[in-house]
């Protein structure tokens, strides 16, 4: 059973955080399989949101997340938008019990707004990169933020494999983030390739198909973690 409900992602931490993306899990059992992990030890639930446009695939949306916020009401909603529109997510997303919305930097040519959005609403903010886009592009924007996402795969599904050239650009992007920022990685997280994520700076690992793949939940999730 997890004993410390978080409900923020920032501040100084002691252990990396493990968060299961739900998009591997039985869509048709979703509260339980959540309560499941959340009961195994995963820090936070991460959330990924498609609109078939910036990514080809659609996914979920507020009503989804307003019913997690209701079973769980606990446990921290990381968000995670790969959508084309992310302002017009904002609202809704806060209005559902959201925590955190992560938008990506390729996605709006006016991140300072989206951020501002964000945490008007009352919300932690995190911007992502996708695997081929140079790091430099999140810099101005890595000040305001409480997380920086690394995508280690092209988004829109789970279950690819880990784009190991993302580690080089991870490391550089941790020494620009100070200890109450997140560096979150996201893709292909398993337990061959989390070591090298920790290793690169990341304390925020997010894994669908290699938690919700396993047989039992809680020795994979503190694998991830690294104990
Ligand atoms: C990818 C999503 C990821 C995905 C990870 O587009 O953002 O969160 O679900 O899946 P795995 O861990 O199976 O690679
Ligand atoms: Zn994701």
């Amino acid at each position: 059973m997890s004993m410390t409900a978080l409900r923020s992602i920032t501040g100084p931490l002691t252990k990396p955080l493990v968060a299961p993306s739900i998009l591997s899990a039985d869509f048709a059992a979703l509260g339980d399989e959540c309560q499941a992990v959340v009961d195994a030890g995963a820090d936070l639930l991460h959330l990924d949101v498609m609109d078939g446009h910036f990514v080809p695939n659609l996914t979920m949306g507020p009503a989804l997340c307003a019913s997690l916020r209701e079973r769980l009401p606990d446990t921290l909603l990381d968000v995670h938008l790969m959508v084309t529109n992310p302002l017009g997510c904002v609202d809704s997303f806060a209005g559902a019990g959201a925590d955190h919305i992560t938008f990506h930097v390729e996605a709006d040519d006016d991140p300072e707004t989206v951020i501002n959005a964000i945490h008007s609403a009352g919300m932690t903010a995190g911007i992502a990169i996708n695997p081929p886009t140079d790091w430099t592009a999140l810099e101005p924007w890595l000040h305001s933020v409480q997380l920086a996402l690394v995508m280690s795969v092209n988004p829109g599904f789970s279950g690819q494999s880990f784009i190991e050239d993302v580690l080089v650009k991870t490391a550089a992007i941790r020494e620009q983030l100070n200890d109450d920022q997140r560096l979150q990685m996201d893709g292909g997280v398993n337990l061959k390739t989390a070591g090298a994520c920790r290793e690169a700076g990341c304390d925020l690992l997010v894994a669908a198909s290699a938690i919700f793949g396993a047989a039992e939940y809680g020795s994979v999730i503190c694998s991830l973690r690294g104990s």
